[in-house]
């Protein structure tokens, strides 16, 4: 990735995989979570065992404690053969837990219980099962935040806190962008057997200025599309799924809006001219010297005033 925040997120992993520590990821749904914690397990010693992830929000509550602990058989009504849960599963291995904050509260207990021992018991079963797994664990939302809420167990969350690691949203690391584009198009475009997608300059342009709510995962789907859809031509605008086009479109939208201003003929003209430096001033996000090469004057008449305002207050 070219954008500084990941570089120094991947330098920061380099180090820590090798090392047997526990890490919680923490970003927005589709940053990269899975990816990176695929990575610290790939760099750890543990890469020749196995890397078992679950989604926590995926899990039914009633489910989870076979998913997690597995079960012997006839331990429940449908338990018709051992199952061996995912715990077992990650011996020698990495356990990822994806979304810890939606685990069910009983769950949350249960986890704790295994972590301070590393010792477990299938449900219905009777003998303790030992287990060697890194933990790591990955959320959307601080976890400290939920613990205030009551939403998670605080002794848990000092258990498994380890080295935390945030990843920041896709549309903070507008250098990764084009990367990723180029990325996708060459692997999507092997994988659907057409040539790699190339961007009009407006489209290149659209997709930067969408904000990527679903982050790298949006933007591999769009990518996938485009893989899928299009035929040889460059991407125009038209061709990008309305959602992002969308996006744009509010956008430009709201600027015009913004920079057309009524004014009223039965306001007093001094309320008019606020208004006018107010709106200015908010377009050019509080610059006063872009403010007044907007409105055409001198920054001194644009600090004159905003000063003979302060003072008529
Ligand atoms: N750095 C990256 N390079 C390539 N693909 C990525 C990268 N980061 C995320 N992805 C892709 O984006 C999607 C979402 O990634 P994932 O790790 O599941 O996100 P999260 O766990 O944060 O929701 C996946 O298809 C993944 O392959
Ligand atoms: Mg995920």
């Amino acid at each position: 990735m070219r954008s500084r925040a990941m570089r120094e997120l991947d330098r920061t992993l380099r180090t820590i995989a090798p090392k047997d520590v526990g890490v919680a990821l923490i970003g927005e749904s589709g940053t990269g979570k899975e990816v990176l914690a695929r990575r610290v397990h790939d760099l750890s010693l543990r890469r020749a065992g196995p890397f078992v992830p679950i989604n926590c929000a995926a899990v039914p509550e009633a489910l989870f404690e076979s998913e997690l602990f597995g079960h012997e058989k006839g331990a429940f009504t449908g338990a018709t053969e051992r199952l061996h849960g995912k715990i077992e599963a990650a011996n020698g291995g990495t356990l990822f837990l994806d979304e810890i904050g939606e685990m069910p509260l009983s769950m949350q207990a249960k986890l704790l219980r295994f972590l301070e021992n590393r010792k477990f018991m299938r449900v219905g079963g009777t003998v303790k099962i030992s287990v060697d797994a890194r933990l790591i664990v990955a959320t959307l939302r601080p976890l400290d935040q939920e613990v205030r809420a009551g939403r998670f167990r605080a002794d848990l969350y000092y258990r498994i806190q380890g080295i935390t690691l945030s990843v920041p949203p896709l549309r903070e690391r507008s250098a990764d962008l084009s990367l990723l584009v180029e990325q996708f198009a060459q692997e999507l475009a092997a994988r659907h057997g057409v040539k790699p997608a190339r961007m009009t300059r407006a489209a290149a342009e659209m997709l930067r200025s969408h904000d990527w709510p679903g982050n790298v995962r949006e933007l591999r789907n769009v990518m996938e599309l485009l893989a899928v859809l299009r035929d040889d031509r460059k991407v125009r605008v038209q061709d990008l799924p309305a959602a992002v086009r969308a996006a744009a479109r509010g956008e430009d939208a709201r600027t015009a809006e913004s920079e057309t201003l009524e004014i009223s003929l039965t306001d007093p003209l001094e309320r008019s001219v606020e208004r006018i430096y107010d709106t200015a001033l908010r377009l050019e996000r509080g610059n006063r010297s872009r403010v007044a090469h907007r409105l055409g004057v001198s920054i001194r008449t644009v600090q004159r005033h905003f000063a003979t305002r302060t003072r008529a207050r």
